[in-house]
């Protein structure tokens, strides 16, 4: 005998993006930002380190707060405005920041980059001539294993004089 099933509609999470309105479909409302963004959003600026919090190369910025991505589930950036590394900048117009690192060179595999670049961007956006501690301190939990330490935080002294 022939039983009616009703499909649920799979719930879809709508943010902004870059300054875009976009919306992501999943079934999990606990799916990590970061997937959505490096998955179906196409967005590779935030990068995949540890998945657990304690990288910060998944670092993107929720209403100009620097936030990990692999730790924010999609359902809550809802409402919100995700900007990403390439909301920032673009390699013909980068922010001071991107130009920074750029002038002093302050990569070397890139991969802690994006964290880098955007927990600096958003320190220098809640203050604009930061110390060196204050520096160190806004990029403590952001971790790079090549040791280029030293660079950007140059980097970053640059980027706050412009
Ligand atoms: Fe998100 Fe490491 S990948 S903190
Ligand atoms: Fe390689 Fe930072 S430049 S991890």
């Amino acid at each position: 005998r022939l039983t009616s099933v009703r499909f649920q509609p799979m719930p879809r999470y709508t943010f902004r993006l870059n300054g875009q309105p976009v919306s992501v479909d999943s079934w999990d409302p606990a799916q990590p930002l970061l997937y959505a963004l490096r998955g179906p959003l196409a967005v590779h600026g935030p990068k995949f380190g540890c998945g657990l919090g304690q990288c910060g190369a998944c670092t993107v910025l929720v209403d100009k707060t620097a936030t990990r991505s692999c730790q924010l589930p999609v359902s809550r950036a809802a409402g919100r405005e995700v900007t990403t590394l390439e909301g920032v900048g673009t390699p013909d117009k980068p922010n001071p920041v991107q130009a920074a690192f750029i002038a002093e060179q302050a990569a070397q595999c890139g991969y802690c980059t994006n964290g880098m670049i955007m927990a600096a961007t958003a320190l220098l956006a809640r203050t604009s001539k930061p110390s060196v501690d204050q520096i160190k301190q806004a990029l403590d939990g952001n971790l790079c294993r090549c040791g280029t330490h030293t660079r950007i935080v140059r980097a970053i002294q640059r980027a706050s004089e412009v």
